[in-house]
């Protein structure tokens, strides 16, 4: 019989396995502006619940986990935020780990991923909403009592001058209703979605007019839904002023429309076998054994404080009883704070220390802040090492921040203290940033050389993986 001859050309020819290095470092080379590739809008609608900054889009943990990682493998995220990487991990079956120090940031995680009973959630909102609402018109008095209850003097000051009377009372009367939520999962929901009425890009119900970019500004003229003015006068309501005014909000109102926004993200989650263990941790010292994790997904926070997660989230977080003292004080303990905290001594490599003189000599506090953050950041990648599996990857993303003009070089600096540490580093991939989207710092402290300028429009993927 005649053998049949095969022509070469379109036919795949036996490629032998790609081992998971060379694919760590082929992903790391590709294209990773998962934006621009109009994907943006596919994505689990829970990612949309709470505004968070500096989130990462849902695309990249999601290549990353399914590129690496098998079904019932562990993800761990230690800085997790919003809970982009946990969710990803989630909804692909896998089991998931996370940490943050921020108590909004852990309440936003537990939230994101957690089935719900649905029809129970409604029947609760229902309840919520419709006592709220009878309190306020009731038992306005009582409220009054209770917030002299509940709140410290300086406390009260923050919440007066950012809550006008009337939003303050509709927020207590949500608040005690919630309370009253026996269900732990329930009870959280809710408190997610009370959240997410104050901390938006436009300061929600507070009299702030952005709690994302900057410092929190006041409204210099506020006109509350009766068409009162419960800041400045007529007087103010000038063209000139019309940016900074602002009308006031009813949370009652706003709480009923997030709520049905929120909910449309938890119908879709399905439970796994695995419940998610999210907690409150700090990612220096991991509550986790060696050698345990198959992957990590994470980015750490900007240095010298260029995102002030506690700026905003202080807003929400006095209502949920923290008084503002000891949010200024946890302020300070955040990576990338600016502050002195108590570490260990660390050495740094003399490539880092190249890089954190200059800015000293301009500034020494600024290089203090720059040395703080990569002694934290060495403290960060070693746990991550620890718990890690060998032959396994981390992935660290970051943003690069300039201090007192100088190039703070950030992830060539990561990369160098990783390989100190025992990584090998496959790759580095950049991505092109949208920073009005994605909640970014403003680039007040930017240097006119344009190629720090294009630095600061990019990110940066870091491919650590421990032999
Ligand atoms: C850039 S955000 C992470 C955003 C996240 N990837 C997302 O998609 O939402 C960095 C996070 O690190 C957290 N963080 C700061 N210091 C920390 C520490 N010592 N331990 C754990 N988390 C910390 C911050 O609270 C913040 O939530």
């Amino acid at each position: 019989m005649r053998q049949l001859t095969l022509p070469l050309d379109g036919i795949k020819t036996y490629q032998p396995e790609i081992n998971y290095y060379d694919n760590l470092a082929t992903i790391l080379s590709g294209d990773l502006n998962y934006q621009e590739n109009g994907n943006s809008n596919n994505t689990h609608q829970s990612h949309k619940a709470h505004s968070f900054p500096a989130k990462f889009p849902p695309q990249l943990p999601r290549q990353f986990i399914i590129e690496l990682t098998n079904k019932d493998d562990i993800v761990l995220d230690p800085m997790m935020g919003s809970g982009t990487t946990l969710l990803e991990a989630y909804l692909l079956e896998r089991r998931v780990i996370g940490f943050d120090i921020d108590p909004l940031a852990v309440l936003l995680s537990q939230v994101k991923v957690q089935p719900f009973d649905i029809p129970n959630l409604k029947k609760t909102g229902s309840r919520i909403i419709e006592e709220a609402n009878k309190a306020l018109t009731l038992y306005s008095n009582t409220l009054l009592h209770e917030k002299e209850k509940r709140f410290d003097l300086e406390t009260s000051r923050f919440i007066d001058y950012w809550f006008a009377l009337e939003t303050q009372l509709e927020l207590l009367a949500l608040l005690l209703e919630i309370e009253k939520v026996e269900d732990k999962k329930v009870k959280e929901f809710f408190l997610l979605t009370f959240s997410a009425i104050i901390i938006t890009k436009t300061g929600g119900v507070s009299l702030a007019l952005d709690l994302a970019h900057t410092r929190p500004h006041k409204a210099k003229v506020v006109i509350s839904k009766a068409g009162k003015f419960i800041v400045g006068n007529e007087d103010s309501e000038k063209p000139k002023h019309s940016i900074l005014t602002k009308t006031l909000r009813s949370p009652l109102i706003e709480f009923e429309k997030k709520f049905f926004q929120i909910i449309r993200g938890v119908l879709e989650i399905h439970p796994y076998n695995f419940p998610p263990i999210i907690s409150y941790g700090n990612s220096q010292s991991l509550p986790l054994a060696a050698s345990s994790i198959d992957l990590i997904v994470t980015s750490p926070p900007y240095a010298a404080n260029a995102i002030d997660y506690m700026r905003a989230h202080k807003f929400t977080l006095v209502w949920f009883g923290y008084p503002i003292d000891v949010l200024a004080h946890k302020r300070n303990t955040y990576i990338g704070g600016e502050g002195f905290i108590k570490l260990p001594f660390i050495e740094l490599p003399n490539r880092v220390i190249k890089v954190i003189e200059p800015v000293s000599q301009k500034s020494r506090s600024k290089g203090k802040a720059l040395s703080r953050y990569y002694s934290e950041m060495t403290l960060v990648l070693g746990e991550m090492y620890r718990v890690l599996k060998s032959g396994k990857a981390a992935i660290v993303v970051v943003g690069n921040s300039t201090l007192t003009g100088e190039d703070a070089k950030i992830h060539d600096c990561l990369v160098e203290i990783g390989r100190a540490i025992g990584f090998k580093v496959p790759g580095v991939g950049i991505r092109q940033l949208d920073r009005n989207k994605r909640m970014l710092p403003a680039g007040t402290d930017i240097n006119k050389s344009s190629q720090i300028q294009q630095r600061m429009h990019e990110e940066y993927v870091i491919g650590f993986y421990k032999p």
